[in-house]
Formats: C-alpha cells, structure tokens, sequence
C-alpha cells in the first residue's frame, strides 16, 4: 500500500487495530438534530476519547477549532433531506480538492443498495474513490438503509458492505444485527465499523452490541446517537472506548460507566 494510504490509515485505525470514529455529520439531512443543536458543543468533552471525528466540511468549518489534533473523517455527500421524496438520492458534493484543502484524514459517504437510486450512489462512491486514492486518502463507504430500518439483515449488509469493498471502500461503516453479524464481517475484505442506529434504551446495551460486534471481527464503531444523545455522554464514551482498546465485557464497561457518572454528577 503506497505510504500516504497507509499513514492516513493508520491515524484513524489504531496501533491496536481497532478505532473508535466520533460521527457528528448527521444534520447533513436532518437538519439540528436532538442534541447536536451546536455539534462543536456536543462534541467537545468528547473529543480526547475519540480516533477520529465524522462532520461535513460546514461543522468542521464552522464548529471545529483548527488546532484540533483528532483526525477528521469528512461526510462528502449529501443532496438530500427528512423532509424529501427519497433519503436514497444522495450523491457526492464535497470536491476532492476541497477535500484536500480542509487537510482531512479520511472522507465518507453513502451508498443505498436495493434503493431506487442505488446505481446512483454506487457510481458516485465509485469516482469518490477514483479521486481519493490518487491522493491516498481513504473513503468510508456507509452502508446506508434510510427510513427502512427493518433491512438490517445479516444478508442485506453483507451484500451492501461486500460491495462497497468491492467498488474501492478501505473501510466499511454498516450496521450491527444479532443474527450472524459474523458472516457480514467475513464477507467482507475491508475493516467494518458498526453504526449505533437511533438512541437504544440503555447504555448497557449499547455496550453489548459493541462488545458482539467485536467479537464477530469489527474493528470498532462510527456511533453517534448512542452516546451524546445521552444524559451522560463522556461516561458512555469512556466506556465504549474500554470494550474496544482495552478488552471490557459489557459488566466490566458498565461499572466504569457507573464510575465516571458518579464523578460527573
Ligand atoms: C448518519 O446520519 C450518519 O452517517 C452517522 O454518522 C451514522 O448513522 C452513525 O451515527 P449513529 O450512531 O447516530 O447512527
């Protein structure tokens, strides 16, 4: 792998082959999202126990101070809304020398397998990748399923995330599911990130499907919701970051997360 790829990856990936990836890119489509009102805000206190942060270059501009040292992972893609026809019609925005001149580790977009617009998204990842890897800068495919939240089968994102490694992703973000996550991960030849998906109940559980994530092989998560949507953020986030670098099982991260909330509150 030529030098430039493998360094940027390896800012984002850690030394232990797994990475914690902050994303805060969700007003892209959905406008001020519950909690992210101010993303420079939100994200701030959070910033030390992140790998590296996801935002569109209108935050990373606006909302993120320059000297941050965390790498930047940039949502290059966009076009659509909550309030559109269709979430599946999204394609890249961002140019590559934008790109480069914002000095990002990484970029990210979506694609929409089975969508009506699924075509669309495949060729418009396809020529982000084109662009990207004349500068070795790695793409993070998101396996997207818009409103359609019942898709996440372990057949339907195996499907999405081999072919997003086939069409160039170094890395692939696509959703945790209980039944045979493992095969979705062995399917594919790229490192897998899991996404949280909107706000479960309890940390705990947040915990535990980081924890089987990992153990069926992906090598951390790009998750959101699930932890500055909470009451307690940096405890959630101090805790998830022990279940990927240091080995926690989900009781292990609970008590830590009891730890840090109690010094918190
Ligand atoms: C979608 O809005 C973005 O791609 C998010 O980065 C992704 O869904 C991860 O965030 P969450 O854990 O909130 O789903």
């Amino acid at each position: 792998m030529a030098w430039g790829m493998q360094n940027r990856l390896n800012r984002i990936i850690q030394k232990d082959g797994k990475a914690l990836f902050m994303p805060i890119d969700h007003g892209y489509f959905q406008g001020p999202t519950r909690m992210l009102e101010k993303p420079g805000e939100t994200v701030k206190p959070l910033i030390p126990y992140a790998d590296a942060l996801m935002m569109t270059r209108g935050v990373l501009r606006n909302c993120i101070d320059p000297v941050v040292e965390k790498p930047i992972i940039l949502r290059v893609s966009g076009g659509n809304s909550v309030v559109g026809e269709d979430l599946s019609n999204e394609e890249q925005l961002t140019s590559i020398s934008e790109i480069i001149r914002l000095n990002v580790t990484a970029v990210s977009m979506s694609i929409y397998v089975g969508s009506k617009y699924e075509h669309h998204t495949l060729k418009s990842f396809s020529e982000l990748v084109n662009q990207c890897e004349d500068y070795g800068i790695p793409t993070m495919a998101v396996t997207a399923v818009g409103r359609e939240m019942q898709k996440r089968t372990a057949r339907y994102l195996g499907l999405c995330s081999r072919i997003a490694a086939e069409l160039g992703a170094r890395v692939v973000k696509t959703y945790y599911c209980e039944k045979d996550f493992a095969k979705v991960v062995d399917g594919c030849p790229v490192p897998i990130v899991i996404a949280g998906g909107p706000k479960v109940d309890t940390a705990l559980e947040v915990f535990e499907f980081v924890y089987d994530g990992l153990q069926c092989g992906a090598i951390g998560v790009n998750l959101g919701r699930n932890i500055w949507q909470h009451e307690y953020p940096v405890a959630v986030m101090r805790a998830i970051r022990g279940v990927i670098h240091d080995g926690l099982i989900p009781k292990e991260a609970q008590t830590l997360f009891e730890e840090v909330k109690a010094v918190k509150a």
